[in-house]
């Protein structure tokens, strides 16, 4: 498949097989109809964008039952004020005229903080069930996907916006020309648009593969996001890295020539080159990283199983969908994964089928070994399950590379 920002062909460096859409977490009866497709992605060496290959269409991934809720976790709801608050701040002079939009609000993790302010904003928000619980926080959300057409009809109604603001959201959008020109469209001339994904220099480093799933057609660099939005009269003034899902990056574009551009963004630039972000050579050299990540992993569970050990996975992540299936762990490995989410519990991980279990249970069942899916918020989590370190439990990890972890390791944190 050719790019599908620039057209130009590309190259596939690293193919994962057939796997199942992450977030759609089932029950018994529908294993039999369950949605696979080969996951494989490619490298754009024209206007260096790293992208899945092939998606699955839209409606599959997020649906009514869409079981991604953002304010689940603490430090997320913790990072998404402090987002407001820099927007308040830095961004929105004139308060009382001001507009703000969010792409992808879910469940109103940020945009509930104008709502308090009394500050104009909107939400746009394709899941209806996540949009519905935004609407109980008193965010003024509409339930569609951005395009030229949303764009306009916002426009039409609100006036341009100050601000167009989204959070782990553009990388989930496979035409984002139809995103730059909604922007354009719907930005004031001196707006901010400013957006934060998984950043593509952290998987590369952490071998996080698990970042790679069918709503993320895009890992983004600061240069993938200079060329795909220079199509659409935007530049990038400043770049923030952010500790968000295992390594993030927020950039903050606007119209070209409107604000000056920061020494944040030179700076990142050079990381890029060193990183090797721009070579194709780079992303083969992932593929056999994450080879190696796969075959050290499934041993080390192997053993543990052989040695007669509990082991169980800790929160059923979209990610652990690309690990799970890739190296083909199942409930013969992992006997269930506890979670938070009451909408994933009961159910069963997409396609390798391990049973979810209440999070409540935890405690009770004191497994031996608990695999950290959630590792993003290894901080968060290590605060709050002192006890299993204190029955004897050990974390397993797997990214940057796989291991067990006795104690709170400081340098496993240090290396995420
Ligand atoms: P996240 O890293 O946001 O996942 P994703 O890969 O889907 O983007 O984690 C969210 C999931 O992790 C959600 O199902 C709830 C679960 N979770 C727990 O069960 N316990 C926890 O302590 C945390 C932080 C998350």
């Amino acid at each position: 498949m050719n790019c599908r920002i620039c057209s130009n062909s590309q190259i596939v460096p690293a193919s994962f097989g057939n796997m199942p859409i992450a977030n759609r977490f089932l029950e018994e009866k529908d294993f039999i109809k369950e949605y696979f497709f080969p996951m494989a992605a490619a490298f754009c060496s024209h206007c260096k964008t790293f992208q899945l290959v092939e998606q699955p269409k839209p409606e599959m991934m997020f649906h009514e039952q869409y079981a991604f809720f953002s304010s689940t976790s603490k430090s997320m709801a913790k990072h998404f004020q402090k987002m407001a608050s820099n927007y308040i701040q830095n961004y929105l002079p004139d308060l009382k005229n001001a507009f703000v939009v969010e792409l992808g609000s879910n469940d109103g993790i940020m945009l509930q903080h104008f709502a308090k302010a009394k500050i104009s904003h909107l939400g746009v928000e394709p899941s209806q069930n996540v949009a519905a619980v935004s609407k109980e926080k008193g965010v003024n959300a509409i339930s569609k996907f951005f395009s030229k057409e949303t764009a306009t009809e916002i426009l039409k109604e609100y006036g341009p916006a100050d601000i167009i603001s989204s959070a782990n959201v553009m990388c989930h959008i496979p035409d984002l020309n139809s995103v730059g020109r909604g922007v354009d469209i719907l930005l004031k001339g001196e707006g901010v648009f400013v957006f934060e994904d998984p950043y593509l220099g952290d998987v590369i480093e952490k071998t996080s593969y698990d970042q790679i799933y069918d709503e993320h057609v895009y890992l983004f660099s600061v240069q993938s996001v200079a060329n795909i939005f220079g199509r659409h009269g935007l530049e990038v003034f400043h770049v923030e890295p952010q500790e968000t899902h295992g390594g993030s990056m927020r950039y903050y574009l606007c119209r070209k020539n409107k604000r000056p551009i920061q020494g944040s963004v030179t700076e990142q630039l050079k990381v890029e080159e060193k990183l090797g972000l721009d070579k194709p050579e780079t992303f083969r050299a992932f593929s056999k990283s994450c080879e190696k990540n796969r075959d050290d992993f499934v041993a080390l569970l192997k053993k543990l199983k052989q040695d007669g050990k509990k082991v169980v996975g800790y929160a059923a992540t979209s990610k652990s969908t690309t690990i799970l299936n890739y190296c083909g762990i199942g409930p013969d490995l992992i006997e269930c994964i506890y979670d938070t989410t009451p909408l994933k519990q009961g159910k069963y991980s997409p396609g390798m089928h391990i049973p979810i279990r209440s999070y409540d249970y935890f405690k009770d069942d004191k497994p031996d070994y608990a695999v950290l899916f959630a590792w993003n918020h290894a901080k968060e989590i290590f605060g709050k399950e002192q006890e299993f370190l204190g029955w004897g439990g050990k974390w397993i990890v797997f990214v940057p590379e796989v291991g067990v972890l006795e104690a709170d390791d400081s340098r496993f944190l240090h290396a995420i």
